[in-house]
């Protein structure tokens, strides 16, 4: 029988099963050892786990004895001393910007797998965590960004006079930017979107948005349908249209990033400085640097009355709706990792290929 290990995360990210999708696991035999009270943030009690048959153990035995070790935080080198070198260990691994416990793993000869490094093909795609947190960090930013905004979303017309609409402005429309469109114009708001790949126009168009085109803009998509790294004369035409555009916002969410890459700098500072009192920037690029230059990651600032919060893991903020998707993500990619047995993973698979960290 395979042991999985479930280990309790100490920044709130999600769980890579709950209680509910254990019973997924119940044909393939399967032995959970989750840690005691694992759940606590994701609002699943240790009994829950217990009556859907897993078992709830020390941290201790979770990682001494699971065959496949499901993390979300790193491994302290206390945790690492009592792994077997034999123990898959897999999760959001953090790859590009957590390079110091990538090489320990690496050092150790670790059989190490990073769902963020997915390729971006339809048999990975219910596996893909990375999306399923960034629509949930589209939809919480938006919601975020109108606590902090001190207007009104939608147009209101009263006896006193009419409120006008808040003005939202996304720059990124990939999975979170357009998750964060659909949340802006369900609340009302009045929304414009660019992203440098101009695929996403009529994505952007169908959510009721209107999409920023910049003259001369190159289609800058890889044959992975991620974003490539701009020249310098796109970027400096790009930064113009976007500093008109930043100014007139209330709201700004920017999502744009590069796998492997540093975010591309989207917002100056003097751009900031020309913005309205009181508007908001949410930068969920945060973690590979900002889309704006003054963005300090999992900080709230605010600079001459403009918030500015940077935060890359909003989706932690709703652990309990994104355990239930990573879990379905991490039941896919284990399914798939071990298909033919824990001893025979086939490293040629391009799934398996892309995720193993030796390739980093
Ligand atoms: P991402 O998180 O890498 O980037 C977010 C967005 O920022 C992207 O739309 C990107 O084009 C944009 N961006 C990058 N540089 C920019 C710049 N300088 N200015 C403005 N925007 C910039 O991408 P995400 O959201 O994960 O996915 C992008 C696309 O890939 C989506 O269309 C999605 O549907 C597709 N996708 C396909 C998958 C699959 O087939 N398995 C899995 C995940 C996504």
């Amino acid at each position: 029988m395979v042991n999985i290990g479930i280990l309790k995360s100490h920044k709130q990210a999600p769980l890579g099963v709950t209680p509910d999708s254990l019973k997924k696991w119940l044909p393939i035999k399967i032995n959970f050892l989750i840690e005691k009270n694992a759940g606590i943030f994701a609002q699943f009690s240790d009994n829950e786990f217990l009556s859907e048959g897993a078992q709830v153990v020390s941290r201790i035995k979770v990682i001494t004895q699971s065959n496949i070790l499901v993390i979300s935080d790193d491994l302290t080198d206390q945790d690492l001393a009592l792994l077997h070198i034999d123990t898959l260990v897999l999760g959001l691994l953090n790859p590009y910007n957590n390079k110091s416990f990538i090489t320990k793993l690496k050092k150790r000869n670790q059989q190490a797998f990073a769902l963020e490094m997915l390729p971006r093909t339809s048999i990975a795609q219910s596996m893909d965590a990375l999306s399923a947190m960034a629509s949930l960090a589209g939809y919480k930013s938006v919601i975020l960004a109108a606590n902090y905004f001190k207007g009104y979303f939608p147009m209101l017309t009263t006896a006193a006079g009419t409120v006008p609409p808040a003005k939202v402005l996304i720059l990124g429309a990939g999975v979170a930017g357009l998750q964060a469109i659909a949340t802006a114009k369900r609340l009302g708001a009045v929304v414009e979107a660019f992203d440098v790949r101009k695929a996403v126009k009529e994505e952007v168009e169908s959510l009721g948005a209107k999409f920023i085109m910049v003259e001369g803009l190159q289609n800058d998509m890889d044959t992975g349908g991620y974003a490539t790294v701009q020249k310098e004369d796109e970027l400096t035409a790009q930064r113009n249209l976007i500093h008109q555009k930043v100014i007139k916002a209330d709201i700004v969410i920017t999502t744009a990033s590069i796998p492997g890459k540093s975010a591309p700098r989207l917002i100056e500072k003097n751009t900031v400085n020309d913005m309205k009192l009181g508007a908001v920037i949410i930068d969920l690029a945060a973690a590979s640097g900002g889309n704006c230059e003054l963005t300090e990651d999992q900080k709230i600032i605010n600079h001459s009355g403009v918030t500015i919060i940077g935060d890359s893991q909003l989706a932690y903020a709703l652990t309990s709706e994104a355990s239930k998707l990573y879990s379905v993500n991490i039941f896919n990619f284990i399914n798939h990792l071990i298909k033919e047995g824990l001893e025979s993973i086939d490293f040629e698979d391009e799934i398996v290929k892309s995720t193993y960290i030796g390739k980093i």
